[in-house]
């Protein structure tokens, strides 16, 4: 058969560049360890999110002017004139704040099934300077809507450059461009925000990726799955990554939108935890707000910060809580990956640790008390309790055999069929119904709409699911 005009067109780029050899090392011919769970969903839902931020990042800049006199105004005219603005603009700061959920989760995950560990640690670190990166592209974003959080948030972290002895003052000068947060501040963050920072991002993802292929993924059980190969050479635990983990992502996909379109039409501010209130005024320099917090997801190390009395001291703490992270490699002794097989010091220290996070967390968007920095040392010292003791507990815990293949996970059409048998149930443990008199004879009235929450039923599934949670890592 002769081939068609458009085949040959394929074949002469194929001929000179590499896409189906991309397609097929990356995707087609990548195998994967068969018994990826929920918990392997949130690296591509970090690469969605990323395309959702540069993607909306253009559209705002479109409207956007990064003037000190007309900032704060131009992101009132794309919420208010700009078609579909209020969409975009609200598709990017809740995006900002998916976009740390999502790698929490992920960082979370590599620790618990201990991905970070021999061979995988270049992707760890990798991924850490995507974060440091994140951190700093969020951070910047920030102060681009000129609101009255942007400027002294701002002004309160470039602050603390000035607790360096000796060069600290001119650095932060330095970095402001100018005695105070500024106009010449706002012009170097935005060149820094949409163009700088994206561009390491984007090259960082790409190292990441390249470093993942290199050495193979990680899997729930932490067994290596190159270590048994069939008669043609593909691990026997594993399966190509496209078909198979592309179509499982787009379950993951479609329950994230679900929930990311629900924060987007519903509470885009997120009762102050998404966009400030204090942000909704123009920036004053000669006003400060009576409470500055920092958006929740840089919380748990401003808490570090303020939990120490001496201001370089806290700089120095808040950073180095940043830095062990890096060195969980090497911090980590233990034989086995997983925390399936690990012994029980290493949950409970996982969990203390957690705790620690969250708990930091939340008393960094309150204002200090005396009590409040007290839990706050407390946690501090947890925090960094769980990293630098770790060579000591991993090295003597005892551990479960490893399995030699992989242990089954339950197939996504299994998971979907007991989902729809299970959730008329589920409805009504956690609702109960009204009674017949109370709500008339209408059949709307009668339906699922009239049902009420039923703590009692809430609380026997949350309980139900911290057993199975507890159970799933056994
Ligand atoms: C923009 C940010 C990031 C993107 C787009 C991203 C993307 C990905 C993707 C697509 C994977 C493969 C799928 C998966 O295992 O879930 C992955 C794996 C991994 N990522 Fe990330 N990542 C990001 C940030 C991070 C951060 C901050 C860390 C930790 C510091 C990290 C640590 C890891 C590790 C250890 C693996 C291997 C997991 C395993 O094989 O079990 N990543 N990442």
């Amino acid at each position: 058969m002769k081939p068609s005009r458009l085949n040959e067109c394929g074949n002469w780029v194929l001929e000179r560049f590499p896409v189906t050899k991309f397609w097929n090392d990356h995707m087609a011919h990548y195998y994967a360890p068969k018994n990826f769970n929920f918990w392997y969903f949130f690296g591509s839902l970090a690469l969605l999110v990323l395309v959702n931020q540069i993607l909306t990042g253009i559209l705002l800049t479109m409207n956007y002017k990064p003037d000190a006199k007309l900032a704060f105004d131009s992101v009132e005219y794309i919420m208010r004139d700009v078609p579909w603005g209020w969409l975009v603009r609200y598709m990017h700061s809740t995006g900002a704040s998916a976009f740390f959920i999502v790698i929490y989760l992920h960082m979370f995950r590599g620790i618990m099934y201990g991905s970070f560990k021999h061979p995988r640690e270049l992707i760890w670190i990798f991924g850490m300077l995507l974060f440091v990166a994140l951190m700093a592209e969020a951070f910047m974003g920030y102060l681009l809507p000129w609101g009255q959080m942007s400027y002294w948030g701002a002004q309160v972290i470039i602050s603390l450059f000035s607790a360096i002895p000796v060069i600290g003052d001119d650095l932060s000068l330095w970095i402001r461009g100018d005695y105070v947060i500024a106009d010449a501040t706002l012009n170097r963050f935005f060149a820094f925000h949409v163009i700088a920072v994206p561009l390491v991002l984007v090259m960082l993802v790409f190292m990441h990726i390249v470093a993942l292929h290199e050495v193979g993924s990680n899997n729930p059980d932490g067994i290596e799955i190159k270590e048994s190969k069939d008669p043609w050479g593909h691990p026997v635990d594993g399966i190509p990554f496209h078909p198979y983990y592309t179509v499982k992502d787009i379950v993951g996909v479609a329950v994230f939108l679900l929930f990311f379109a629900t924060v987007i039409f519903y509470m885009p501010e997120m009762g102050g935890y998404f966009l400030e209130h204090a942000n909704f005024i123009p920036a004053d320099p000669m006003k400060t707000p009576e409470h500055i917090a920092p958006v929740w997801y840089f919380t748990p190390f401003y808490s570090i910060l303020r939990a120490i009395p001496d201001k370089f001291a806290g700089v120095i703490a808040m950073g180095g809580s940043i830095v062990v992270l890096f060195l969980l490699p090497w911090l980590d002794r233990c034989k086995v990956k997983s925390i399936r097989y690990r012994g029980g010091i290493f949950k409970k220290a996982l969990f203390l640790f957690v705790l620690s996070f969250v708990v930091l967390g939340y008393l960094g968007t309150q204002p200090v008390t005396p009590v409040a920095t007290v839990v706050a040392r407390l946690f501090t010292t947890v925090y960094f309790g769980f990293f630098l003791l770790m060579p000591l507990y991993t090295r003597w815990e005892k551990t479960k055999p490893l399995p030699k293949k992989l242990t089954p996970a339950h197939s996504l059409e299994e998971q979907l069929h007991s989902l729809e048998e299970q959730l008329p149930a589920f409805i009504e443990e956690i609702t109960t119904k009204p009674h017949h008199s109370e709500i008339g004879d209408s059949a709307f009235k009668s339906s699922f709409f009239s049902r009420r929450p039923n703590p009692e039923g809430m609380a026997h599934v949350i309980t139900r699911l911290a057993q199975k949670v507890k159970g799933s890592l056994d």
